[in-house]
């Protein structure tokens, strides 16, 4: 506990603020799968629309952000991080089964922790932007919505799946029979 106010008082306004939103988000998974057997739609439904909020946030207004106050070149851990968004958003497709649950906590815990580490992207997006990180925060935080598409079980969905976390290094995750 002592070490986590430490840590969050040694996070910038867009580190404070992402780092809240895992949180909330982290809150609606566990609240959705209270019951191991089965997936609670409503809060699934909410950390659904929520994430695919956020990884927006991320790609369209915060990368793009740390892109063009570094020079125009795009961060060290870009690349994996919008690996990392491909895999969570194939997850989001189908309706959730415990294990589709189970594979998309692990990607988080592990992204999360990249995004939000000492020396991860959320402090290096604190440091370029400097006094420019409150205006990032309010166009973060006025980002709009994200409209989700119903649930696809269609036989092509849970292959794309697999390909998404092969390419991000997760091919262990969502195995053949689940
Ligand atoms: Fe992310
Ligand atoms: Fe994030």
């Amino acid at each position: 506990m002592a070490a986590e106010i430490e840590q969050d008082a040694a996070r910038g306004p867009i580190g404070r603020m992402l780092a809240a939103d895992h949180a909330r988000l982290d809150a609606l998974l566990n609240r959705a799968a209270a019951d191991p057997e089965r997936i609670d739609p409503v809060p699934y439904g909410e950390f659904r629309r929520a994430l695919l909020k956020h990884i927006a946030m991320e790609e369209k207004i915060l990368l793009p952000a740390a892109q063009r106050l570094n020079g125009n070149q795009a961060l060290a851990a870009a690349a994996r991080i919008r690996l990392d968004h491909g895999a969570i958003a194939a997850l989001l497709v189908p309706t959730p089964t415990p294990r589709i649950v189970a594979a998309l906590r692990a990607i988080l815990n592990a992204h999360n922790q990249l995004e939000e580490c000492r020396g991860g992207v959320y402090e290096d997006c604190d440091r370029l932007a400097a006094a420019e990180s409150d205006r990032i925060v309010a166009q973060l935080r006025s980002a709009p919505e994200v409209p989700a598409a119903p649930f696809n079980d269609g036989p092509k969905v849970l292959p794309a799946a697999r390909r998404a976390l092969a390419r991000a290094g997760y091919d262990t995750l969502l195995p053949e029979e689940s």
